[in-house]
């Protein structure tokens, strides 16, 4: 071996945590993070999702104290799911003043005002046969689940959410939900749009948590077929022409070229769903000692960030706080 070969010595910088911590490249910090949260009518609810260990729904004076925690974390925001008590086939509750999730926005930002709160804004947990937008004749009609949509982004908007986060992959959601809300004299709630989700095998403890699996069919009608990636950027380049603030790519794990790609082509901020499904694969292994949690979770939200995500979100967020400040 010549000393020529060995003049780069990458290991130099690689010696101790000290020159380790100087040139890492991706930064990870709580703020990047948002925590899904579902509520459920009642009080003192705490229903612990089996699929989900760790995640429990929880009626809105339980989240309280959740969203407080999520505040003194450093976090970056939450992101609500409602359950309502009564599904219909239209999905009524999810633009009713007084439904699950307005009730719930009102109520943790009148507790705990400097918390930022997305409403995650889809019919799929309102409507009795649970899919993403009303049916006719068998399928989901577009153009009438848009309107309804609308109407939803508002009702949360005048509750006091922060932005809204269309999640049905209708055609012209963002659009829709954009007039809606100039209309209403929401210019300033930004939509961050679930632009590029695919129909994934990972939600699949989602669906206990947020009781919405579909009466009839799937939903591959309107979520994306995961080999699909030139379809991604249409799908995308849709969402920023209607008005889209950010982009989502869900699921995380099985997508990360997805995110990567979508870092490079748009100048918006994008964000990434680690899903319920990545979330029980590794609590199923760590409760089997198979796998250091801690470990597995913080070099998976470092790995979303270095593909390029801004954002991630995470049933992990408390715990990754808590990992990130050593508390
Ligand atoms: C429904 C919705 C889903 C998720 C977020 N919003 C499930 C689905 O489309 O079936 C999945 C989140 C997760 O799995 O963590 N609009
Ligand atoms: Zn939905």
């Amino acid at each position: 071996m010549t000393t020529d070969l060995l003049l780069h010595r990458p290991r130099r910088l690689r010696r101790n945590p000290a020159i380790r911590r100087m040139t890492r490249e991706t930064r990870l910090g709580p703020e990047h993070l948002i925590l899904p949260l579902f509520l459920v009518p009642g009080r003192d609810v705490v229903k612990p999702v089996i699929s989900m260990p760790g995640v429990a729904q929880l009626s809105i004076d339980r989240a309280i104290p959740v969203a407080r925690e999520a505040l003194a974390s450093g976090l970056g925001g939450i992101i609500l799911f409602g359950i309502p008590e009564r599904k219909d086939s239209v999905g009524s509750d999810a633009c009713d003043p007084n439904g699950i999730v307005q009730r719930a926005i009102r109520a943790i930002k009148e507790a705990v005002p400097e918390l930022y709160v997305i409403a995650d804004t889809c019919l799929c947990e309102y409507t009795d046969h649970a899919h993403c937008g009303v049916i006719d004749g068998g399928e989901v009609d577009n153009d009438k689940t848009l309107q309804i949509l609308g109407q939803v982004a508002i009702s949360c908007a005048r509750a006091g959410v922060d932005m809204v986060a269309p999640s049905g992959m209708m055609d012209g959601m963002v659009g829709a939900i954009r007039a809606a809300l100039d209309g209403d004299g929401h210019a300033g709630i930004p939509i961050m749009s679930y632009a590029v989700k695919y129909a994934s095998a990972y939600y699949g403890p989602f669906r206990d948590a947020a009781e919405n699996t579909p009466a009839f069919g799937d939903r591959r009608a309107y979520q994306m077929d995961p080999a699909n990636r030139r379809e991604a950027f249409r799908e995308a380049l849709l969402d920023v022409e209607q008005g889209a603030d950010l982009l989502m790519v869900k699921p995380g794990l099985a997508y990360m070229d997805i995110v990567r790609d979508m870092r490079e082509r748009f100048d918006l901020p994008v964000a990434v769903y680690n899903v319920s499904g990545e979330y029980a694969m590794v609590k199923a292994a760590a409760a089997n000692g198979w796998i250091d949690e801690e470990r597995v979770v913080m070099e998976t939200l470092t790995g979303f960030r270095r593909a390029g995500a801004d954002l991630i979100l995470t049933y992990h967020a408390l715990d990754a706080a808590r990992w990130m400040t050593g508390q």
